[in-house]
């Protein structure tokens, strides 16, 4: 089986939404090409849960601002790839399809609540809005509706809370309207980009049990991205690690747990301490992060990898397959790491 297939092979049975191949993403500045994403493929299967992993600047917000179409342009360009959901391409689309997938068939949830809730309209009219927008419900059925959400979602006082502002509300009770909002029309995919940033331990858990509850009940795709690996051990069924805008590696959550094959996964499994509680921010490998506008030679990784040769440093990997595992590594010595 090609590198390639080898991602592809089904982690779970559910149908294909996402697949996105060899995207590459880069910004046009003043300073130079920002290389954001660079050649990154992945697909994800209804009911399956996928997380991006990777360090700050690795280029996973960029990754799915492309699947939603919603990158500055310019200074972004998309260079190459292709990002279809159940068939219809999504790089270049027009306004007008992107209008109809994005909420109904892909939603997000952003990493700044903040930003996405309209701070001068009330939370309960802002998640209404969605089912004005998109289903045609009168006014009082679609207010009927957003209640009825705020309360799923674990608002308490639905009703009252509804005729509150954003500022009124909590860090942890933002991010839940966010997510009464991102679900509202029952999305396909959604994509939720640090969801659990920034709240407490216990609402951090309850955020991620309702996402899975609602998940179990649709058979929604989830896209999550995360630093967190203690919520990556307890949700996904599939892994993308991404360093530098690249996919080093992707595959079964199951297989990545047990035997991280790309170095810098290793690295990020050895640099999270192994004890009960909660788990610290992926950050504490040895090493500056590379600069996008000027990537290391070869493989981006190299100058900080304990296992580099000689070609690390002149020659870029590909993805190949990783020996017993579903999924791939971008690394010359895959299989040969001691
Ligand atoms: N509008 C923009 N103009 C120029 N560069 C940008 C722009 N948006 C993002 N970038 C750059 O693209 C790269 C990838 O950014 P991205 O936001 O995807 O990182 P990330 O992995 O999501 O990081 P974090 O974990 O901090 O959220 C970074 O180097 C970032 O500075
Ligand atoms: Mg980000």
């Amino acid at each position: 089986m090609a590198a390639a297939d080898q991602t592809r092979a089904a982690v779970t049975e559910g149908d294909l939404l996402l697949e996105v191949d060899d995207l590459t993403v880069e910004f046009h500045t003043d300073d130079g090409i920002v290389h954001a994403v660079s050649n990154m493929s992945w697909d994800l299967h209804a009911g399956e849960t996928m997380a991006i992993l990777g360090e700050s600047g690795s280029g996973k917000s960029v990754s799915v601002q492309a699947v939603m179409n919603l990158l500055p342009t310019p200074p972004a360009v998309i260079a190459g790839g292709s990002i279809r959901y159940r068939g219809t391409e999504l790089v270049g689309a027009e306004a007008k399809t992107m209008q109809k997938i994005r909420g109904p068939e892909i939603a997000m949830i952003f990493q700044d609540p903040l930003s996405a809730l309209n701070p001068v309209y009330r939370v309960g009219w802002q998640i209404a809005e969605m089912f004005r927008m998109h289903s045609g419900l009168s006014k009082s059925q679609a207010r009927a509706r957003a209640v009825e959400l705020m309360d799923m979602v674990g608002i308490p006082n639905p009703k009252e809370r509804a005729s509150q502002f954003p500022h009124q509300f909590s860090g942890g009770m933002r991010q839940r309207a966010m997510i009464a909002m991102a679900l509202a029309l029952e999305p396909k995919v959604l994509i939720a980009d640090e969801p659990t940033t920034a709240l407490d331990v216990t609402v951090q858990a309850q955020i991620m049990d309702l996402l899975q509850r609602i998940q179990k009940e649709t058979q929604m795709g989830l896209v999550l991205i995360t630093h967190d690996l203690g919520v990556v051990a307890s949700v996904a069924d599939r892994v993308v690690v991404m360093y530098a805008g690249r996919a080093v590696e992707t595959g079964s959550a199951e297989d990545f747990y047990a035997d991280p094959a790309h170095p810098y996964s290793r690295g990020l499994m050895a640099s999270v301490p192994r004890i009960a509680g909660p788990l610290e921010r992926l950050q504490s490998i040895e090493g500056t992060p590379p600069s996008v506008i000027n990537l290391p030679s070869g493989c981006a990784f190299h100058p900080r990898c304990p296992f580099v040769v000689d070609r690390c440093v002149t020659d870029r990997p590909e993805s190949s397959a990783i020996a017993a595992h579903v999924g791939t590594s971008a690394c010359h010595r895959t299989g040969d790491l001691s």
